[in-house]
């Protein structure tokens, strides 16, 4: 974790240890809402109602990288690991893509390889609705 990871995390990290299950956000400065899930095993949850238009980072504990999660044109839901197949860095979400910092690849936001390194399309998981909440299969992934 770098040090800009950190700073976003630590509020979040820190106030969602004190509120329990309930589902936290968090705007970073480049906009994009962080989100702390419910859940585990397998699974984690946030409210439909929380997942701004643009799409959330959505990180629990434990993840190395979080899921970036947002609706497509049709209602879909798409929830992608935020994890650059090209090295592991972050591509963090800028537009119509996901941009990596460290050597420029480009995905679109399905997770289709736009422009390399990265020669393999993002991990994507599988999501359903429970009542008014979106549920990702972390569990599993598919590519
Ligand atoms: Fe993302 Fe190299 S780690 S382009």
């Amino acid at each position: 974790m770098n040090r800009r990871d950190f700073v976003l995390r630590l509020p979040v990290i820190s106030t969602g240890a004190l509120l329990g299950a309930s589902t936290l956000s968090l705007t970073a400065c480049g906009g994009v809402a962080y989100l702390v899930p419910r859940g585990g095993d397998g699974e984690m949850a946030v409210a439909a109602s929380e997942v701004p238009e643009g799409g959330a980072l959505v990180q629990g504990p434990g993840m190395e990288r979080p899921v970036y999660l947002r609706r497509d044109n049709e209602g879909e839901y798409v929830a992608l690991l935020a994890r650059c197949t090209h090295r592991g860095c972050q591509p963090d979400p800028v537009g119509d893509r996901l941009v990596c910092p460290c050597h420029g690849s480009e995905y679109d936001l399905a997770g289709s390889v736009l422009q390399g390194p990265a020669e393999e399309p993002l991990t994507r998981y599988p999501v359903r609705i429970q009542g008014n909440d979106v549920i990702v299969l972390i569990r599993g992934g598919v590519r």
